[in-house]
């Protein structure tokens, strides 16, 4: 029926209204400021509207999808879309805190709980999953992803997408995903954002392109093309990427849309006029165009100079239809408009719950040291810093769903969590130092930044009274929402100036201090990581922030975030990542010393602060007895590889049991360890498990020279242990 009722409508379609379809504007309800289309209800009415973004809430979006089923000629239904990132109005982590809880299960549960308080809202269709790679934390977008690896970015690639469309659009509470931004996105030269891309082939089918193949696996019913250039061609105009690979090699069954004015930004990409783009981005295989209406006002232009074919528009046509038919806008319009599940299932007290156990798995204990973590429920807490009652900045980057004044700070996180038996005593310290440009961006937002107009030495002074009447002293510093995300690209990765001044005055008075980080992505801290006792990474949490943190620092909760991108020591080493390859000039010492004419730096170690995978609990994990069921395994076999883990601390706790393997010699240099399964377990102090991974041919397969998806016979090592320094080692070789 689906084939059957798509042909038949496309078959009354003119080719206004078939263009029609593939136009989307935004309705500039949250972006303002931003490229609006005009006179957006004459247009919807005339056909020439196919979906709409940025508009929320039942009521308006009932008005608008009445528009085109009433007033339209054939009376096709709009969809509405949104980027529903990481959340909706109950905001879980950014998506790289979120990746850091390296639980499917959670971050599936996350997406679901977005898809549904989305649904309920009139949105059926989420820019989401944004599963971009990203090995170079000057890219403020490092934010909205998964990190830097491709195994661990493609599991959660699938999870979002199943959290979302929930295997059946036809529910009223599953929506339609989004992979974005194919492709290789996170990779722009200098970590400058929308900058040139240039990678070989070889590197983006092992690297880069796994996690939207995985999506595209999954069944995700669109695809959003990216800014950037690849293989020098924008890649909303690129064919290779968007006919070739997508559609032909991964069998892309949904339909393309350009992000934001993509097509429009060929013209200065240097590709031609409107129209040239216009058509090169539909001769590749988008279909909808977002906001720019170059395929509105100039494919027919195409089509009469026989630029572009009628059947390439049909076929474009063809799959937004099936979409809208998908999630069965045909049977029900406003399946998606009930005003009675907009008031009851959006930000209830059950999805904030969950969304708070999961932000306290998100976050990521960096250093600990003389185990001033938990703190005691008692005694007297100075909570100091611009980030300890900072409303606005707790959600993060786009979090347009959040409603001003819901996100729980940490000193009112704090306070609720310790209870009437601790003392909270609080100082801002210091502004956030952010600047004028960031000021622009988070207004463009609708936030509003406070600069506190005190002078420097006012507040610290301030602080420095309230610091010296506490036992210990929480420190909440780090960078504001606005300083990650989109067009938020930085040189310097330290904590701003301001606050590091205060930080150090706090250490002056010999209190402890535990520093807890708000960041959108890996910050250089290899100085506080000296001076600091310890150090909790919380990345911007969610509308739950503030308890999820609390629930962390009183040992309520016990952390077991993991980190998916590597902190560097310096903003020189980046772009920095375990999965690195050894060059023919390895440092030949272990401690890390400089060796002339080897691959090292003079001024600076070549490892990292914090490696992939690190993270520290309240308890301690000890790794023994590694095991390989045979030292040998055929193209047909199987292995398993066993390990030991013990609880040896003091706390119950979660532990993520981390195997990389190391393919030994290859037709292609290989890296030095790549993740190739992970186990996130949970072991009551004094508990010890079995952990037993099994190992196929297909964990050893790699993208060689042609291409070819291939694992080739040979010695490998396997590595197993809570990070990816692991170094509990078994071997293995793969006979032919
Ligand atoms: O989905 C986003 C994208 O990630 C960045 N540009 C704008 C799009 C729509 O808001």
């Amino acid at each position: 029926p689906k084939a059957e009722f798509v042909a038949e409508l496309l078959s009354k379609m003119t080719l206004d209204e078939k263009l029609g379809q593939l136009n989307l504007p935004s309705s500039g309800d949250i972006t303002t400021g931003l490229a609006k289309s005009s006179d957006i209800s004459k247009k919807i009415a005339e056909g020439k509207v196919g979906g709409l973004f940025n508009i929320k809430s039942v009521e308006k979006i009932k008005e608008v999808q009445k528009i085109a089923v009433e007033n339209s000629r054939l009376k096709i239904p709009l969809i509405f879309g949104m980027d529903v990132i990481h959340g909706y109005e109950t905001t879980f982590p950014i998506p790289l805190g979120l990746s850091c809880t390296w639980d499917m299960n959670l971050i599936e549960r996350s997406a679901q709980i977005a898809a549904q308080e989305a649904s309920a809202d009139g949105i059926n269709w989420t820019f989401s999953p944004m599963v971009d790679v990203s090995r170079d934390p000057r890219w403020g977008r490092i934010s909205e992803g998964s990190g830097e690896d491709a195994y661990l970015g493609s599991q959660i690639a699938k999870a979002m997408v199943n959290g979302y469309q929930q295997h059946d659009l036809s529910k009223n509470n599953s929506i339609l995903a989004c992979v974005k931004h194919f492709a290789l996105y996170g990779a722009p030269e200098a970590g400058r954002d929308y900058n040139t891309v240039d990678m070989s082939h070889i590197r983006m089918f092992n690297d880069y392109f796994p996690p939207y193949k995985a999506a595209v696996d999954a069944g995700v019913g669109s695809v959003m093309a990216s800014f950037n250039e690849v293989d020098g061609i924008p890649a909303t105009g690129s064919k290779w990427l968007m006919t070739d690979v997508l559609r032909k090699q991964w069998n892309f069954k949904g339909f393309v849309v350009t992000d934001f004015t993509g097509i429009n930004e060929m013209i200065d990409h240097g590709m031609g006029d409107l129209q040239a783009s216009s058509a090169l981005a539909m001769n590749a295989g988008v279909e909808m165009d977002m906001v720019g209406e170059g395929f509105l006002t100039t494919l027919k232009k195409s089509i009469d100079e026989k630029k572009v074919s009628v059947a390439r528009i049909d076929e474009a046509v063809k799959l937004i239809l099936e979409a809208k038919y998908d999630l069965g806008l045909f049977h029900d319009p406003y399946k998606y408009c009930d005003v009675k599940r907009s008031k009851t299932e959006i930000f209830t007290s059950q999805s904030r719950n969950e969304a708070r156990k999961i932000a306290a798995q998100s976050l990521v204990l960096l250093k600990n040291q003389g185990q001033v973590l938990p703190l005691k429920k008692s005694g007297t807490i100075a909570l100091i810093g611009p980030l300890a009652d900072a409303e606005e900045n707790m959600s993060g980057t786009w979090s347009v769903a959040t409603k001003k004044g819901t996100s729980v700070t940490l000193l009112n996180g704090i306070k609720e969590v310790a209870g009437k038996s601790v003392k909270v005593l609080y100082a801002k310290g210091s502004n956030l130092d952010y600047d004028e440009t960031l000021e622009t961006n988070a207004t463009m937002f609708g936030k509003t930044l406070h600069r506190d107009a005190r002078s420097k030495e006012e507040l610290i002074a301030e602080a420095l009274k309230v610091a010296n009447q506490s036992d210990v002293i929480v420190a909440a510093l780090g960078e504001s929402a606005e300083m990650s995300g989109e067009s938020s690209s930085r040189t310097n990765l330290e904590i701003p100036q301001a606050q590091k001044d205060l930080l150090n005055e706090l250490l002056k008075t010999g209190k402890p201090v535990v520093l807890v980080l708000f960041d959108g992505r890996p910050l250089v801290i290899t100085k506080e990581n000296e001076t600091v006792p310890a150090i909790l990474n919380v990345w911007f949490a969610g509308t739950e922030a503030g308890y999820a943190i609390a629930d962390v620092l009183f040992g309520d909760e016990n952390p077991s975030g993991k980190l998916t991108a590597t902190f560097p020591r310096s903003v020189g080493q980046v772009p920095i990542y375990y999965a690195h390859k050894n060059t023919g000039r390895p440092l030949a010492n272990k401690e890390g010393k400089f060796e002339k004419f080897r691959s090292n730096y003079i001024d600076e170690r070549n490892e990292p602060l914090f490696p992939f995978g690190y993270g520290l609990s309240y308890t301690t994990f000890d790794y023994s007895n590694i095991k390989i069921s045979s030292d040998k395994m055929n193209f047909s076999g199987k292995l398993n590889v066993t390990v030991e883990v013990a609880n040896t601390g003091n706390f119950d706790g979660k532990e993520t049991v981390q195997l990389y393997i190391r393919d030994l010699v290859g037709s292609v240099t290989r890296p030095v360890r790549e993740l190739k399964g992970f186990q996130k377990i949970n072991l009551k102090k004094g508990e010890k498990q079995t952990v037993t991974f099994e190992i196929t041919v297909e964990d050893l397969k790699f993208y060689n020279s042609d291409l070819q998806f291939v694992a080739e016979p040979g010695l490998f090592d396997v590595f197993v242990g809570g990070n990816s320094n692991a170094d509990k080692k078994v071997s293995f070789e793969l006979t032919k």
